[in-house]
């Protein structure tokens, strides 16, 4: 059983026009109008759904007000879908979904999702090269893909989640801080993680989704698109420790942030997972 990516995101948005603005300005493509909201591509085939946030048709939520509703892993195939419905029927409800998805909720309250991802393939980058070639100065971020969804979770249930995840649904720990937090990978992603769990706040919510774009300079100009926009920074740009990635988020209307990012760490089951005895803190450099 492998798990891949995480294959789709609902939000659900007190202000679902602004939500749809919001992801229409972070360089998703609009796939048009769809019950209380829109739907988001990107080149990978992950989707992203703005609904209303008294949509009847969301999962209901740990928290009030705009946050993610349902967050739908991509696994390989069939039988791997049946292989999750099989484990985690163990002990929870698991239902099934019109279209073959499975339904659940993790330990924390967290709605799940799970189908068989449709990967599409990302254009190649452009080529690199410079001759002949001055730099694009409309450059504008266009996100590849969705890279992970980080989560706030309570210590009090920080133990039975990691186990859900890594025992359960074959993730990999690849960063464990106990004063902070787990970083996981799915099973059949070389991502360093797919998905955060951090605990210090003490509390179970939706914390950020990061996009993948293909440079710094997407990182940047992105970021300052949305800047003059008039959305509003949550932190200055950085590469971060753990994951190496450079990133900068932005406060979402859909809730929690979004992040763009790039050049983040990859791992393989080679890699030994790290456990701090401290969170050796959130960047490398920042231009704070
Ligand atoms: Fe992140």
């Amino acid at each position: 059983m492998k798990i891949l990516r995480i294959e789709e995101l609902v939000f659900g948005a007190e202000d679902a026009a602004a939500g749809v603005k919001y992801f229409e300005d972070w360089g998703l493509e609009n796939l048009g109008a769809n019950g209380t909201g829109a739907d988001f591509g990107m080149p990978s085939g992950q989707v992203i759904r703005v609904r209303a946030a008294g949509d009847a048709s969301l999962p209901s939520t740990l928290e009030k007000g705009s946050t993610l509703r349902e967050e739908f892993w991509g696994v390989d195939n069939e039988a791997s879908l049946d292989e999750i419905e099989r484990e985690l029927s163990r002990d929870r409800e698991v239902r099934r979904g019109n279209d073959g998805s499975l339904h659940t909720r993790d330990p924390h309250g967290f709605a799940l999702g799970f189908r068989v991802a449709q990967p599409k393939t990302p254009p190649a980058d452009p080529v690199p090269s410079r001759l002949n070639k001055p730099f694009d100065t409309k450059l504008r971020a266009k996100p590849k893909r969705i890279g992970h969804v980080v989560n706030w979770i309570t210590k009090a249930k920080e133990r039975e989640g990691a186990e859900f995840y890594v025992d359960r649904l074959g993730f990999r720990v690849s960063d464990r801080a106990p004063d902070f937090g787990d970083f996981l990978r799915a099973a059949g992603s070389l991502d360093h993680h797919n998905l955060g769990m951090f605990n210090f706040r003490d509390f179970a919510g939706y914390g950020h989704i990061a996009f993948e774009v293909a440079s710094f300079d997407e990182v940047m100009v992105g970021g300052q698109f949305m800047k003059k926009a008039g959305w509003k920074p949550q932190n200055k740009p950085g590469r971060h420790i753990v994951g190496s990635n450079t990133y900068w988020n932005f406060v979402s209307p859909c809730g929690g942030s979004t992040e763009y990012f790039s050049d983040m760490d990859m791992m393989d089951d080679e890699w030994q997972p790290r456990v701090w005895e401290k969170f050796p803190g959130a960047h490398i450099w920042s231009t704070d």
